[in-house]
C-alpha cells in the first residue's frame, strides 16, 4: 500500500474530507438516540410540550445536517476511489507499454487484462468503502458505547462485551479467505485469456468446426471459476448472520436486565429504547468495518498482482534517453557475432554466430526455409528483442546505446503478422506519421501500390476498417501496412514477407518503386520467392539459424548449394504448373 501514497497525494482532499464528513455524520447517529431518550423520559412522562417541541426541532436540524454530511462524504469517497483507480490503471498501462515482448510473454495477455481491469476494480471498491467507513465506524462504535455507559453503567458493559466476539469472527474469516481470493483471481486470468483467444480467432474456430469443443472447454473453466468464487465468497456471507446472532443475544440481555430495573423503578423506558438503538448501531458499524476488512483482504490479493506488473523489471533498457533525437541515422547495419534464443535457459540458439554487413541505401533480400530464423534476425534490429551474444550496430553504434525512440523511429518494420486497427484507412495510415499531410498519405500509398484500390472504394481514404482490417483482402491489408511504414520516413525499412498475398505483377512493381524512389533508404526484404529478391544488391541465405551465403544472384548460384536448391525447386514447381 505504501506506494499508493504517491498517487493519493494528487487527490489528497478526497482522502481528507471524505472520512471527515462521514465522522461528522456519525456524531449525529449517536446524539439522536440520547435526545430521544430524554424526550421520552422527561417530556412524555411530565407532559412537557415545549420541551418536546424544542428537542424535536433540534433532532430535525441534526438529521438534516447528517443528510448533507452523509451525501457529501459518500460522494467524496466515491470520487476519490475512482480517481485513484484511474491513476493506477494509467500507470499500469504505461508500464505495459514499456514491456519487452519477453515481459509480455511471461505474464500472458489475459492476465495483464485482468490485472488492469478486474484487479484495479477490487482496489477501487475497497478504497471507496475504506473512505466511507474507516473513521466513521470506529467513531460510531466508541460513541455508542460511551453513550450507553452514560445512560446506564451496568448495561453499557453488555454493549461493550460484544466487541471481542465480533473481532474474533472477523479475524477468523479474514485469515481463511485471503488465499482463496488469490486462487479466484488466477481463475479469472485463465478465463480472460481463453475469451480473448476465442473471440479474436473466430474464423479459425469456425473453419475447424470447433464451436462445440470451445463451448465445452469454456463451460469447464467457467464452472471452475464459479466454484472458486463461491469458495472465497461464502466465508464472507457467514459474517452477517453470525454478528446478528451475537447482537441479538446482547439485546436479549439488555432487555432482561433493563426490564428488571424498570419494574423496580430504577430506570425509564426511554433509556431502554436508546440502549437498543445503540446496540443496533454497534452492529451496523461493526458489519461495515468487517466488510472493509474483508474487501481489504481481497484488494490486497489484487494489489499484489498489480504490483507484480509495476515492479517487473523491463528487460529492455533505453540507454540513450538523453541523446539528441534530431541526428538522423544513415542506415548502415552490422551484425558482429550475434547469437540469440527466445528461451534464455535453452543452450541451443535460434540464431548462431551471425556476421553481416549492410551498407546504407542497399536493397537486401533475405531468403531461407521456413523456421530458419529470418524474422528473428530482422526483429533484433529495432530491438524487439536483445541479442544474447555479440552486437548489432546501426551507423557503427551498438543499437543498445541508441535511444529506443530514435532507433525505432528510424527503423520501419512491416511484420509478417501485421495488424490494422478499427478506424478509417486514413487514421490507420497516420499511425506511421501523425503530422503527414493528405498528399503525403497519397504518395506513400502510391509507392505501396495501395492508392489504386483505396481510390476504388466509395469513401476512399475515409473508408472504415473493421477490427484487424477484416473487410480488406489479405493483399490489400499488406499494401496498407507497407504504406503505413513508409509514412514514418524511415532510414531502414524491413518487409517481412509483406507481399506474400500480393500478385506477382504488383509485387514486382512495388519492388521497382522501392528501388527507384527510396534511394537513400536501406531496404531489407524477406521473401519466399527467389524472384522477389533476384535483383537485390545483396541476397542473404539462411538455414537453421546461420547465414550460409551472401552475394548477388549470380554469385550465389555459383557458390551456394542451399541457394541453388531453393532456386531449382521453385523453378521446377513453376514448370509443373504452367501459367502459374
Ligand atoms: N516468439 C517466439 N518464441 C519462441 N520461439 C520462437 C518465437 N518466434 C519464433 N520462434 C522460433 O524461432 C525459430 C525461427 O523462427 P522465425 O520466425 O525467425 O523463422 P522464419 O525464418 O521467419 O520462418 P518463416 O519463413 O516461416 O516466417 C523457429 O524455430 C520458431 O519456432
Ligand atoms: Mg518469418
Amino acid at each position: 500500500m505504501k506506494r499508493y501514497f504517491i498517487y493519493i497525494k494528487r487527490v489528497w482532499y478526497y482522502f481528507l474530507f471524505g472520512p471527515m464528513l462521514m465522522v461528522l455524520e456519525a456524531c449525529g447517529e449517536f446524539i439522536l438516540p440520547y435526545i430521544s431518550a430524554n424526550m421520552i423520559n422527561v417530556g412524555t412522562a411530565g407532559r412537557d410540550i415545549p420541551y418536546i417541541l424544542k428537542n424535536g426541532l433540534l433532532m430535525a436540524v441534526i438529521s438534516l445536517a447528517m443528510l448533507i454530511f452523509g451525501v457529501a462524504g459518500a460522494n467524496f469517497g466515491t470520487r476519490g476511489a475512482a480517481e485513484l483507480a484511474a491513476d493506477i490503471r494509467l500507470i499500469t498501462f504505461k508500464k505495459i507499454q514499456q514491456f519487452s515482448f519477453a515481459n509480455i510473454d511471461s505474464f500472458s495477455t489475459g492476465s495483464l487484462i485482468t490485472r488492469i481491469t478486474n484487479d484495479v476494480s477490487q482496489v477501487q471498491n475497497f478504497t471507496q468503502m475504506f473512505l466511507r467507513g474507516l473513521f466513521r465506524s470506529p467513531v460510531m462504535i466508541i460513541g455508542a458505547i460511551v453513550m450507553s455507559f452514560k445512560l446506564e453503567q451496568g448495561i453499557g458493559w453488555i454493549v461493550f462485551m460484544i466487541l471481542p466476539f465480533l473481532a474474533f469472527i472477523i479475524a477468523a474469516i479474514m485469515v481463511a479467505s485471503a488465499p482463496r481470493y488469490t486462487v479466484m483471481q488466477q481463475q479469472i486470468d485463465g478465463l480472460n485469456t481463453r475469451v480473448k483467444e476465442t473471440v479474436t480467432n473466430q474464423k479459425v474456430i469456425k473453419s475447424f468446426v470447433r464451436e462445440e469443443d470451445e463451448i465445452e472447454y469454456f463451460s469447464r473453466i467457467n464452472g471452475q471459476l464459479f466454484e472458486k468464487s463461491v469458495r472465497a465468497l461464502k466465508l464472507m456471507l457467514l459474517m452477517q448472520p453470525l454478528s446478528t446472532l451475537i447482537v441479538n443475544g446482547a439485546t436479549l440481555a439488555v432487555v432482561w436486565f433493563a426490564g428488571q430495573r424498570i419494574m423496580i423503578g430504577n430506570m425509564e423506558i426511554g433509556t431502554l429504547t436508546a440502549l437498543i438503538t445503540y446496540l443496533t448501531q454497534v452492529l451496523t458499524a461493526l458489519n461495515f468495518l468487517a466488510n472493509i476488512i474483508l474487501l481489504g483482504t481481497r484488494a490486497a490479493a489484487s494489489n499484489k498482482r498489480i504490483l507484480e506488473v509495476l515492479d517487473a523489471p523491463v528487460d529492455l533498457h533505453d540507454n540513450g534517453a538523453g541523446q539528441k533525437e534530431a541526428e538522423i541515422l544513415q542506415g548502415s547495419i552490422r551484425f558482429e557475432g550475434v547469437s540469440f534464443g527466445y528461451y534464455k535457459q535453452k543452450k541451443e540458439k535460434i540464431l548462431k554466430d551471425i556476421h553481416l554487413e549492410i551498407e546504407a541505401g542497399q536493397l537486401v533480400g533475405i531468403i531461407g526455409s521456413s523456421g530458419s530464423g529470418k524474422s528473428t534476425l530482422v526483429s533484433l534490429i529495432p530491438r524487439l528483442y536483445d541479442v544474447d551474444e555479440g552486437r548489432i550496430c546501426v551507423d557503427g553504434i551498438d543499437v543498445r546505446q541508441l535511444s529506443l525512440k530514435r532507433l525505432r523511429e528510424s527503423v520501419a518494420m512491416v511484420l509478417q503478422k501485421n495488424t490494422l486497427f478499427s478506424g478509417t484507412i486514413e487514421e490507420n495510415l497516420r499511425w506511421g506519421n501523425e503530422e503527414a499531410g493528405y498528399q503525403e498519405l497519397v504518395e506513400a500509398c502510391k509507392l505501396a501500390r495501395a492508392d489504386e484500390f483505396i481510390k476504388g472504394f466509395k469513401k476512399g481514404y475515409e473508408t472504415r476498417l473493421e477490427q484487424g482490417g477484416a473487410n480488406l483482402s489479405g493483399g490489400q491489408q499488406q499494401r496498407l501496412c507497407i504504406a503505413r511504414a513508409l509514412l514514418k520516413k524511415p532510414r531502414i525499412i524491413i518487409l517481412d514477407d509483406s507481399t506474400s498475398a500480393v500478385d506477382t505483377a504488383t509485387d514486382a512493381s512495388i519492388r521497382r518503386a522501392f528501388r527507384e524512389r527510396l534511394v537513400g533508404v536501406t531496404k531489407l526484404i524477406i521473401a519466399q520467392r527467389i524472384n522477389s529478391v533476384i535483383d537485390a544488391d545483396k541476397i542473404i541465405v539462411m538455414d537453421e539459424g546461420r547465414i550460409v551465403g551472401t552475394g548477388k544472384h549470380e554469385e550465389l548460384m555459383a557458390s551456394c548449394e542451399e541457394y541453388r536448391e531453393i532456386y531449382f525447386s521453385q523453378r521446377d514447381s513453376e514448370e509443373e504448373r504452367p501459367g502459374a
